[in-house]
């Protein structure tokens, strides 16, 4: 089973969330845990876990099925989501704001005091078990989206905000995922605080903890420090070179710039 390190009380209010039957939604930046939490609570509470990943071709019959022809018959399948209530499942739609409005409309019903979906095509209510459980997941500060969820959508949920682990903790993660020495994590640590810093100047999605982990897993495969960290955390923070040097900088003043790379494992 993987781990999750709490960054504060998320677990406690996510339990407390699934005991009154409330819908919860996690907001935070990319990599920084929503997914892992999610995963963490469905072992937690012993609840499997339905993950739909949203974008704005989902229908509302990609959520809770269609008529299909099967030789020769015309049957209803049920979609994930209704899949998932019937189950009684921690359903976990994630970026929620890719799906469109009209798409989310046949949410509505099961995050109020119905917790019922109704497929009116299949003329059929399906009530939702005590352990039904709706996640959604978005990340609010991702500047290019142009979508927005509803003020009225937002308000059905108990919203859990996430952020990235406090350095120790976030290093904490980086040695049990990639099975680095506790010092190379804290380097890596001190290079992602400096750029997340720099990146209220720049306005970039800052690295996350996924990027600090994957760069991990090259060091531990032999990669040098830089090598790994201009590969995972500097690449993908943007296409503009300029930006990218001055950033390779404030890298490498935190990070072990020894000329020969560690031995593959
Ligand atoms: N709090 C955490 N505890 C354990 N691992 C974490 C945590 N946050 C991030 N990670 C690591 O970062 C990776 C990405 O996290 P994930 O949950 O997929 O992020 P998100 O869903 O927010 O984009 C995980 O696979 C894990 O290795
Ligand atoms: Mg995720």
């Amino acid at each position: 089973m993987s781990v999750y390190f709490a960054t504060g009380n998320e677990v406690q209010l996510f339990e407390r969330a699934y005991h009154r039957r409330l819908p919860v939604m996690l907001t935070g930046p990319t990599g920084c845990g929503k997914t892992r939490l999610v995963e963490h609570m469905g072992s937690l509470l012993r609840r499997p876990v339905v993950t739909i990943s949203c974008h704005d071709d989902l229908t509302s019959s990609d959520l809770v099925g269609r008529f299909m022809v099967t030789g020769g018959d015309v049957v209803w399948t049920d979609g994930p989501l209704t899949r998932a209530v019937k189950n009684g499942a921690i359903c976990y739609l994630d970026e929620v704001v890719e799906a469109r409005h009209d798409s989310l409309a046949i949410l509505h019903s099961l995050t109020d005091h119905r917790r019922a979906l109704y497929l009116d095509r299949a003329a059929e209510v399906v009530r939702a078990p005590e352990t039904f459980m709706l996640v959604c997941s978005y990340n609010p500060a991702y500047r290019s989206s142009l979508k927005e969820l509803k003020p009225s959508f937002r308000q059905r949920f108990v919203t859990i905000p996430m952020r990235y682990l406090a350095p120790d903790r976030e290093a904490g993660v980086i040695v049990a995922e990639a099975g680095v020495d506790p010092d190379t994590a804290a380097r890596l640590v001190r290079c992602a605080t400096a750029i997340r810093t720099a990146d209220e100047a720049f306005h970039f999605e800052p690295p996350s903890t996924r990027v600090l982990v994957s760069a991990a897993q090259l060091i531990a495969a032999g990669a040098t420090e830089l090598d790994a960290a201009d590969a995972c955390v500097l690449a993908p923070l943007s296409t503009d070179g300029a930006i990218t040097d001055g950033l390779r900088e404030i890298a490498a003043a935190c990070l072990d710039t020894a000329e020969t790379p560690g031995s593959p494992h």
